[in-house]
This record gives C-alpha cells, structure tokens and sequence, in this order.
C-alpha cells in the first residue's frame, strides 16, 4: 500500500487533525506509562515546527457512545504536556461549539487535545455525520494511531475520507518495521507465538504458517500442541477440544515448509505460585497434578539457536508464566539472546502485543530490538494477514 507521508503535506498555518492512540495504562486517575504519548511526540514536533495547529483527537477506554467522566481525556494534559514540553490546551468536547471555540483560539503550533471521541455513538458507528462535524475543526487529517487501525471508526476511517489525509510518523514507522518483518523481510525468518489460548491466535497461526520458514509455538497454547501429539499434560491449561485444529496447523505448517517448533522439555509445578518448586521434565512425562508453566532450557536453547540461524524475528507473546518467577526464566532468556543479535546487528527482531511488551520490558531489553510495536490488537490483526480499516483508508 502507498501512503502520504507528511513529507508531501503542506503543512504551514494549517489546522491539522491528528489521530493519536492516548488508550494508556492509568490508575487512580494518573498514567502509569506513558509509551503511547511519547509515540505521538515526533508527529506533533514536526507540526509545530513549520507552525500548524495541532488537534489531536483520541480515544480513552470504552465509554460506548455515552460521556462517561472517568473515562476523560483531561488526566492526559498534563502528563502529554510534560512529554510535549509544551502547554496543551483542553476542550471539554470534541465537536460543536466547545471544540470549534478551543481551535479558534489556537495560535499556529499550538497543540490542543479534544475530550474522548468515543463520548459520541457516531465514532463506533463510523458516522458519516459525525466525521463531518470532527473535520469541521481540521484542514487536514493525519493518523498516527497504528495501534487503533484496526477499528472501522469515524475518527480512524470516514475521516480519512474527508479531507487530505496522511500517515504520521509513529504510524510510518510500525508499517516499514511490520513490512520488514513480515511483508518484505530478509529470510530465513522466525516466529514466536506464545500465550495462553490457542483459540484466540487460530487466525495468526494459519496465516504465520505460510509466511514464515520457522514457527516456535510456547506458552499455554503449546500445550494444546503437545496434548494433539498425543502428549499427557497433567493438570495443565489445555484446549482440549482444540486439538483437531492443532493438528491442521502442524499439518499446513509442513505443507508450507515452515518448520514448526515444540517444546523439547517443560518447566512443571503444582502450583501455579511464585518461588513454586519447579522440574524440568521432558514433554509427555509429567505427573497427574502437574502444570506446565514455562518451556525449558532445552526448548529455550533450540529456539535461541534458530534466532542464531535466522535473519528476521517476529515475536508475540510469551513463553511461560512470565509474571512469576521462576517460571519467567524461558522467556528472559529467549529475549536477552534475541536483544543481544538485534544489538549486533545480526537479527531484526520485531515484537508486539500487550504481554509481549511487557515481558520483554520486564526483561530490560525493549530498546535493544530493532522495533517494539505500541500496539495490541492491530498488532495481531496485522500479523493474521487482516487488513487494517485505518490503513486501507490512508492507503491511496
Ligand atoms: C488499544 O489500546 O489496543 C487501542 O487503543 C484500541 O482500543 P480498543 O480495543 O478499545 O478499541
């Protein structure tokens, strides 16, 4: 797909909507991480350098059409302003009078943030009406919000239709690092799948199958894999009744010489607890009680040693029960080998998706991969071969 780049906007004194993705992480009324509104800086810097406006239109939870006050984008201000180091400016709706008074009032590179577009039933629905009322307040239109494309809304879609519309920069760089690792990428290429549930990446595993030269499949949904082998599971988190599927994937894997990767060994407890005592057993001998939590070190050196042999890593969602140690261990480990050929420049490793991130932050080593995508499920959609509503309508 091509796009519009802001390199190919006229920009100056322009009033510039921008579709940011604010959904951040907030407890007791404050933002606990603020990697989302650091994503939206470059964009807004670039705005404010050659003078427009800046409108910046976002969504906060899911407020499902009606103003709900905890779901507010107000608490942003201050911590987007800090990001910023500007003053951001906050209008209490994001059309009619209040917003259109609060753009009025906006001096060229001022940056200024609309309440919650999901206060209106319109946004969801993908209004045409209320497009139009939201590019009322714009001469041009960017979304920088990768990480929502993947919601047919009004402020992600119709509006892209209203007026000249183009990708930020944060949306630019997860499509060219997407496209490096799985449209275009240097082969051989590797994948990691990991996760609980099977039934919730059927889509991503067929599609991952007849992309990819190698597929490491680990977390809870491996044990469905294991249990479809024929493989006792003990008491672990198994999707049974999904065994049938398991076997149409490792069949299409095989017809798609995509060389697919189950544990070798597991980490067991009988208790799912941290600091539980923990056995390393090889697949299949495990006790009635028993619960696979984390791949072990043989399956951990395997997949380190395909990272080795491979060009491209595309990875979502963990190993092992990552949040409790001593069942984090597969997945640290995975991650510091694959950060460590990222660093030097051996591998371009690409990861994303909400547990992903956060085990690999837990892991310390987000800023040595080659690209950590902001987003969740546009992230999944993506890498299931979907096509992003908010993509295709930037898409000329
Ligand atoms: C996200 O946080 O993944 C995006 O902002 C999308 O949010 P949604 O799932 O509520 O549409």
């Amino acid at each position: 797909m091509r796009f519009k780049t802001l390199d190919e906007a006229e920009l100056q004194g322009k009033r510039a909507l921008v579709r940011v993705d604010f959904n951040v992480p907030m407890a007791d009324g404050q933002v606990t991480d603020d990697t989302r509104l650091q994503a939206a800086k470059p964009t807004v810097d670039r705005l404010r350098a050659v003078g427009a406006k800046v409108i910046l239109l976002a969504h906060f939870d899911r407020p499902k059409g009606k103003v709900v006050p905890s779901m507010s984008l107000k608490p942003i201000v201050g911590p987007l302003a800090k990001v910023l180091g500007v003053p951001v400016a906050f209008a209490d709706d994001c059309i009619g009078p209040k917003a259109r008074e609060a753009v009025a009032a906006l001096q060229p590179g001022g940056v200024l943030l609309l309440e919650n577009v999901r206060f209106h039933a319109g946004e969801e629905a993908n209004e045409r009406q209320f497009a139009d009322q939201l590019a009322a307040n714009g001469d041009l239109y960017v979304n920088d919000a990768f990480s929502a494309a993947h919601r047919a809304h009004a402020s992600t879609e119709a509006l892209a239709k209203r007026l000249p519309a183009y990708a930020g920069e944060q949306m630019r760089l997860e499509l060219d690092a997407l496209d490096r690792a799985l449209g275009n990428p240097e082969r051989p290429v590797l994948g990691i799948v990991g996760g609980s549930k099977v039934s919730t990446k059927l889509d991503l595993l067929g599609h991952l199958v007849t992309k990819l030269d190698k597929l490491a499949i680990g977390g809870g949904m491996a044990n469905t894999f294991l249990y479809a082998q024929g493989h006792d599971v003990g008491a672990s988190y198994c999707e049974k009744e999904l065994a049938e599927t398991a076997r149409e994937i490792i069949r299409l894997a095989g017809q798609n010489n995509c060389k697919l990767f189950l544990p070798l060994d597991i980490v067991v407890a009988e208790k799912m607890a941290p600091g539980a005592p923990a056995r390393v057993r090889d697949v299949g001998s495990i006790d009635d009680e028993e619960r696979i939590l984390d791949a072990g070190p043989e399956t951990v050196e395997r997949l380190c040693r395909a990272m080795g042999n491979s060009k491209t890593l595309i990875w979502n969602g963990p190993l092992g029960v990552f949040e409790m140690p001593p069942f984090d261990k597969g997945t640290m480990v995975a991650a510091r080998h694959a950060a460590e050929l990222a660093r030097a420049g051996k591998l371009v490793a690409v990861a994303g998706g909400g547990d992903t991130v956060a085990a690999l932050n837990a892991a310390g080593v987000v800023d040595d991969f080659s690209f950590v995508s902001t987003a969740g499920g546009a992230f999944l959609e993506w890498m299931e071969g979907k096509t992003l509503p908010g993509v295709a309508a930037l898409s000329q």
